[in-house]
């Protein structure tokens, strides 16, 4: 399985593999991922499972704080490195506190991003290329892989405008009055090119981990795709 053969996929507090099932959810900004979390949690509970429900940057207390840090807009000048050591400094510290923990106890972990989206946004949007990202994640992560990732393609054109609107909306309030969270909303097209374009590499790469979905039509729609690999790969029932 490359890059996420068994002998590769360790924690460094866990036996290997952990008894969990880790599924990660990637894309573009704005491609509906937090819509197709949210169904998928639902659908998962509904076979009995136990799921832990997190994302990245984030999903701890100190996480947190550095998301804020890494997406407000009042961010400025962090150059890519920095942007890069504080993505995985906040997955240094989500693996050790929910994720291994939650996998080590054979829960369900349904994580909103994962290592893919360094190496898609720090290491293809960024232009600082997948061997730092993948040496880091190895040293710092034990290069604990997930067992299927659920890449959501979009087109970057109506994706990055929906991302825009929705941060748009929050700001005003509009929404309860949410976080400024656009810093790489900002970012211009040629750089959500470049991330879908790393996204797609890493899928090419590693087939067996990796399912594409088309993410353009309905919510529904693509909720029925998400389904059907979960029937395959974690041999759910039809319910
Ligand atoms: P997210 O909240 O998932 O944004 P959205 O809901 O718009 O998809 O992610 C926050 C942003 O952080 C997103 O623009 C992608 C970026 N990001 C990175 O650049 N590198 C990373 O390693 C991670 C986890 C996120």
């Amino acid at each position: 399985m490359g890059d996420s053969s068994t002998s590769e996929r360790r924690c460094y507090d866990l036996p290997v593999p952990p008894p969990g099932k880790f599924i990660t959810i990637e894309g573009l900004d704005g491609c509906g991922k937090s819509t197709q979390l949210t169904m998928l949690a639902t659908l998962l509970h509904a076979h009995g499972m136990e799921v832990v429900v997190t994302r990245e940057p984030g999903g701890t207390v100190m996480g947190e704080k550095i998301r804020k840090l890494l997406l407000d807009t009042a961010t400025l000048n962090l150059s890519p490195f920095a942007e890069l050591a504080l993505m995985f400094a906040s997955r240094a510290q989500h693996l050790k506190e929910v994720i291994e923990p939650a996998l080590g106890q054979g829960k369900t972990v349904l994580c909103d991003r994962f290592a893919d989206s360094t190496e898609a946004y720090q290491g293809g949007g960024r232009k600082l290329g997948s061997d730092p990202v993948r040496a880091l994640h190895r040293v710092l992560c034990g290069n604990l892989q997930p067992d299927l990732t659920i890449l959501m393609d979009s087109d970057v054109a109506a994706s990055v405008e929906r991302a825009r609107q929705r941060n748009f909306t929050r700001a005003r309030g509009n929404d309860g009055g949410g976080p400024d969270e656009n810093r790489f909303e900002q970012e211009s097209r040629g750089f959500f090119t470049r991330v879908r374009d790393a996204y797609c590499a890493i899928a090419e790469r590693e087939p067996h981990r990796v399912v594409v979905v088309n993410a353009r039509g309905p919510a529904s729609e693509t909720h029925r795709q998400i389904a059907l690999i979960m029937k395959q790969k974690l041999k759910l029932s039809e319910r």
